[in-house]
Order: C-alpha cells, then structure tokens, then sequence
C-alpha cells in the first residue's frame, strides 16, 4: 500500500483516529523518552516518574520536570502536529489520542485532543485535588496550591491509573474507528499501545509511521518507515 493509496482511504474515512507518541514530537526537539537519546537513558523513571519518588523528594522531581517544561516552552509544532490539526478541521468525527504531555498537538490547533498521560502545563493539588493550568517557566519549585497543599505534575506516572472516562472514550473511538494512525510510538506502554490492537480487531486500517519497526508495525496494515514531519503531511495531502 502506497502513500497515495493511504491518502484516498484518509480522505474517505469516515471516523479516522490517530495515536500519536513522543517520536511526533521529536522533530519539534522534544528527547523521546527510549533508543539511544531518550531520557530513560539518563534518567531513572523510579526516580522521577512514579508517586513514590514524588513523596520521597518531590523537590528533585519538581526540577526534573521544570527542566523538562523550559525546553518545551521553547519549541514549536512540526509539519505532523499541524497536518492531525487540518485532519481534525477536514473531519468532523476525528479523534486525536496522545501519550505526549508536552501540549504541542493544541499548540498546532488541535482541540480535540485526549492527553491520555495528562499534560506538563497542568498541575494538581495533592491535599484537595484541584486541577489547573500553570505555564510558569521556571516554575516556583515546589508549588503550593491555595488550599496550602502541594502540588503535583498534571501527568499519569507509572504505577498510577489513566484517567478513566478518557480511557473509555479512547477505546471506543478505536473500536468505532475505520482508519487509525499510529504516529511516533515505540508501542510498549500499556493501555495506549492496545488501542492500535483493538482497532485492528474492529477491522480498522492501521497505518503505522515510525523510522523503526516496533511491535506495533505487526499489528499494522502498513508501515511507513520514516519521521512523522516528513510522511504526516503527504497522508493527510
Ligand atoms: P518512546 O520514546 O517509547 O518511543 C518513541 C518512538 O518514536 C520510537 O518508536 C521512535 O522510533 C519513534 N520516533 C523517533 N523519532 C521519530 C520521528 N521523527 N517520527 C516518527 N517517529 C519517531 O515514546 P512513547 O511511545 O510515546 O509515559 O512512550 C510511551 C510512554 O512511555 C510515554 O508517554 C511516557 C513513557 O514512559 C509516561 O511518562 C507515563
């Protein structure tokens, strides 16, 4: 199946649905997070990304991610979150599922976007469990709420639940769905990378585009081996 052959399925999709991970992110300059430069290279997920390391040095945690917010403040979409952005505006019933937290894909437009791991520019009170939005760069480390109670990163860490109504609502778009994109995933996080399955089993085209093979490229129709920067765009045409 060809570019073009993807091209005209798009266009006739009728519920398209796309899965985008931190490799669509990455010619924006955002680090992936596995492979020879991701940030679980240099830096433990026990660490950083998990309630135990926050209760156990939310400073060091805080630092981490108030790094992590300055050098995606800086940064600007790339050609593939702006071509799910005109996906979105060309179909009514399309449904943009990501795994990033860095919030580019509303950056480029994108409005219906489920932030499945959450996002970096919210933050939630640890006491009272109020969520809000907070583009503080640097940010004051550690945050306190107006209730007085810390606040926390507004992502999912590992060990912790994904928000359940956004869950449910990702995998009936994926159940529902006749195209699927499967954007800049290495696929081995669960539950995201079982929502490329479940479309698949609903009968579903899944296009895979990614410059590695990953044990989603199985599951897919087909594969299209490069960046999301360069291919998104000629899909979406
Ligand atoms: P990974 O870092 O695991 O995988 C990134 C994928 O992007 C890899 O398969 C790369 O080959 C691919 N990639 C790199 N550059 C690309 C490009 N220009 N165009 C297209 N693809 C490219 O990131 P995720 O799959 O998003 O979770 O990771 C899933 C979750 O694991 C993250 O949301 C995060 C992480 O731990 C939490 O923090 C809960």
């Amino acid at each position: 199946m060809t570019i073009e052959d993807v091209r005209e399925r798009l266009k006739a999709a009728k519920r398209p649905i796309a899965l985008t991970g931190a490799g669509v992110s990455a010619e924006s300059g955002v680090p992936t997070f596995r492979g020879s430069e991701g940030l679980w290279r240099n830096f433990s997920p026990q660490d950083l990304a998990t309630p135990e390391a926050f209760e156990r040095d939310p400073q060091l945690v805080w630092e981490w991610y108030d790094w992590r917010r300055s050098l995606i403040a800086k940064i600007s979409p790339n050609p593939a979150h702006y071509a799910l952005a005109e996906l979105e505006r060309r179909s009514p019933e399309f449904t943009l599922i990501t795994q990033n937290v860095d919030g580019l894909h509303r950056a480029a437009g994108s409005s219906r976007v489920m932030e499945i791991h959450g996002s970096i520019w919210t933050v939630r009170c640890t006491e009272c469990g109020n969520s809000s939005e907070n583009r503080d760069v640097p940010i004051n480390i550690l945050p306190r709420c107006s209730c007085g109670g810390l606040l926390r990163p507004g992502v999912v860490w590992f060990g912790e639940p994904l928000p359940e109504e956004m869950l449910y609502k990702a995998f009936e778009a994926a159940s529902s769905t006749d195209l699927m994109l499967v954007i800049g995933t290495s696929g081995v996080v669960q539950p995201a990378a079982s929502l490329a399955v479940r479309a698949k089993d609903g009968g579903a085209l899944v296009v895979e585009i990614n410059p590695e093979a990953t044990p989603l490229s199985e599951v897919a129709d087909v594969s299209f081996k490069g960046k999301a920067g360069e291919i998104a765009p000629l899909l979406v045409g």
